[in-house]
């Protein structure tokens, strides 16, 4: 590669991973799975290796994590909290011990002490004499959250060590994992469903979204645990020789800690615990993700020292994805938003790493070959990174002959036109853009949460919508009538209003989310949002040549080439002027921190202000954390009255909304900057 791809590829990767850094340290919401983040951190150290003049100290590889949020102060570690090197087999287990051996310069074994590697989010608790001053998460390892009120909230951690404990130092950081025990996970999703709030994916989720609550009454409310495993700064007249003397001491203040420790000599030692870890696991109170190795003695500890991430003392053997066997009963053809045909594995179903698998995508008709699979094997299936069900290959000893190779059909299983495989692409795609299927898919795609975020417009409504001939393309949803509506199946005049109200409130989307809801070939969320930025408006976009496209950071050149040959159908363009004149805005983008001291308040205005345009109003509230919305309804928290208000303001008295008049508003907006 050439230094000029190189630089390329590396921005693109830079942007990409601190994108998903921000989405899983911030949001709390990973949308790729590690083994896919591992695997662009991986690329981006590589080609950083072998172009160091690229190296610049903003680079995701020059630091330990993610970001701070707005909304919480920041806390400064003045140890950092390091992560933790991953081993994935004996052989690796091996390789540390040699390496640590060789830093020693010791010919015989070393002591470690194994203990269980929690999965959850890591806190560190700061006591002066005893008592807990500061309780901060650890954000990039160097900059935390101050999330002191809520740990405060949080029953089972001592707010005075000398309650439990007697040697208590002038002041100590004790550092550990906060969780939520599974039983507790598994009740608060029960709870979550029944109020109709969507569930947390897994209790590491869990634990975080509640441990990161600006309100700490919710945090409160949440059964979180903490299982400590270290220190960070500690001054006074205790002095720890080992690891394992650390965690009694830690222990004997009133913490929990890993519920199996052992100590260990060499990796054959090491792999035996291991397997006792694993076996253990299934009986654990909450989810761990591996096995943490330490080396046992301080001052041996102190010797190795560290890199700027991760100790050289200490690395973590992680949990292979559990691999089960089950039948492929069928591969069934499913047609995607852009027509791509693919293929999906019918399973019987089967229980992996606490969830039941009885789909799995193929991805295509090679990707089938490559496994070797045939419709009635028995194939071995995981879960890559833990997450996204994946067959593995079949378990050819177990073939019977009447297993049959699967055949791409002819015809699209939806709506019977061509399926064509396009040359050079293992994609076949059904030719026909008004496939019902495409439809559904694309009206599916832009009502998602991460594209115009139009609530309840769900999989059965759009279904419905289709089927009834109401909706062909995505301009169609805001011609909707509540007379349509109503005559859905469960659906009444309250229902069809609110439906409608969700849309109404959806037209004020900025650019970015209507850019990645028309889903163009190869713009995702980053994209998208990168084309808003340096384009500012659709109708600049529309008519950007493929060189100014190309030339916005982030966008590669056959990118650039997908979205100029877009504009240039004339179908795309007419959808965009129909969506215009619904009155879909596409708003350029507007830099909100998503917590401010305004989060979680809806605000609506109505009437007129004197002191500002009401678009002003409302980009003032939306820099303070807010979000607002044109229609009243009962997510609305806020309703700021100008002169000559009008229905909005009677609906809110009616719903019992807080109302402000301008002066009112002033001054709270005064209060909040
Ligand atoms: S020790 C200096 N011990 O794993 C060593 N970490 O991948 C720092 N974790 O950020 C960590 N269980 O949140 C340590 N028994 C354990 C752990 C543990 C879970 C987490 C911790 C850390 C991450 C590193």
């Amino acid at each position: 590669m050439d230094h000029d791809t190189a630089q390329k590829r590396i921005a693109a990767l830079r942007a990409e991973i601190e994108r998903n850094n921000y989405q899983y340290y911030v949001l709390d919401n990973p949308t790729i799975s590690d083994a896919a983040f591992d695997s662009l951190m991986h690329e981006l150290r590589s080609l950083e290796s072998k172009f160091p003049d690229l190296v610049t100290p903003e680079s995701p590889t020059q630091r330990v994590g993610g970001m701070p949020t707005k909304g919480f102060a920041t806390v400064q570690h003045r140890v950092p909290m390091l992560s933790l090197s991953n081993m994935f087999t004996k052989e690796d287990i091996v390789l540390f011990d040699a390496r640590v051996r060789r830093a020693l310069g010791r010919g015989d074994p070393v002591e470690y002490l194994t203990e269980i590697k929690m999965d959850g989010l890591a806190v560190s608790l700061r006591y002066e004499k005893g008592l807990m001053v500061q309780a901060s998460t650890r954000g990039d390892g160097t900059t935390g959250e101050d999330v002191t009120a809520n740990v405060r909230t949080v029953r089972s951690i001592p707010m005075n060590l000398a309650s439990v404990g007697t040697r208590i130092p002038e002041l100590v950081e004790i550092r550990g994992e906060m969780v939520m025990f599974l039983r507790d996970f598994e009740a608060l999703n029960e709870a979550r469903a029944a109020s109709g709030d969507p569930p947390f994916a897994n209790p590491r989720n869990a634990a975080a979204g509640s441990l990161r609550q600006l309100d700490p009454r919710i945090t409160a409310s949440r059964p979180l645990h903490m299982v400590a495993y270290g220190l960070g700064e500690l001054s006074g007249d205790l002095n720890f020789l080992t690891q394992k003397a650390v965690l009694e001491w830690i222990a004997s203040v009133g913490f929990r800690i890993s519920p199996i420790i052992r100590l260990v000599h060499t990796p054959d030692e090491m792999w035996a615990t291991t397997r006792e870890i694993v076996a253990a696991r299934p009986s654990l109170p909450f989810a761990a993700d591996g096995v943490v190795f330490k080396v046992n003695e301080i001052a041996l500890q102190q010797a190795l020292g560290q890199t700027a991430r991760e100790p050289r003392w200490a690395s973590a053997w992680k949990f292979p994805p559990e691999e089960k066997q089950t039948r492929l009963e069928d591969i069934v053809v499913s047609i995607g938003r852009t027509g791509v045909a693919t293929p999906v594995a019918v399973l019987t179903p089967v229980e992996i790493d606490g969830s039941v698998v009885a789909r799995a995508t193929l991805h295509n008709e090679d990707e089938i070959r490559r496994l070797g699979i045939m419709i009635g094997d028995l194939v071995t299936v995981h879960k890559a990174g833990s997450v996204i069900p994946e067959i593995l290959g079949p378990v050819v000893a177990a073939r019977t002959g009447s297993e049959r190779p699967f055949v791409m059909p002819a015809t699209c299983p939806v709506c019977g036109s061509r399926l064509v495989r396009i040359e050079d692409e293992a994609a076949t795609r059904c030719v026909n853009a008004s496939c019902q299927a495409q439809v559904r898919e694309r009206l599916l795609h832009w009502c998602s949460k991460d594209a115009m975020d139009i609530q309840g417009f769900g999989e059965s409504i759009i279904d419905q919508l289709v089927s009834a001939d109401l909706a062909h393309d995505v301009s169609d949803l805001y011609h909707l009538t509540e007379e349509q509506l109503v005559h859905l199946e469960h659906m009444g005049p309250l229902m069809a209003r609110k439906l409608l109200a969700h849309l109404e409130e959806s037209k004020g989307r900025e650019l970015a989310r209507v850019l990645y809801a028309l889903g163009i070939p190869q713009v995702g969320q980053v994209s998208a949002r990168d084309l808003a930025r340096a384009f500012g408006s659709i109708d600049a976009i529309e008519v950007a040549t493929p060189e100014a496209l190309a030339g916005v950071y982030g966008i590669g050149e056959k990118t650039a080439e997908n979205i100029a040959a877009f504009f240039r159908e004339e179908h795309n363009r007419a959808l965009i002027r129909r969506l215009q004149t619904a009155g879909v805005r596409m708003t350029p983008l507007q830099a909100t921190p998503s917590r401010g001291p305004l989060s979680g308040k809806v605000f609506v205005f109505t009437g007129e202000l004197s002191s500002m345009p009401r678009s002003a109003a409302q980009e003032r509230v939306r820099a303070l954390g807010a979000e607002t919305s044109d229609t009243i309804s009962r997510k609305v928290t806020t309703v700021v009255a100008g002169s000559a208000a009008g229905s909005k303001l009677a609906k809110a008295v009616e719903l019992g909304i807080e109302i402000l008049d301008e002066q009112q508003f002033l001054s709270l907006i005064e209060q909040s900057t």
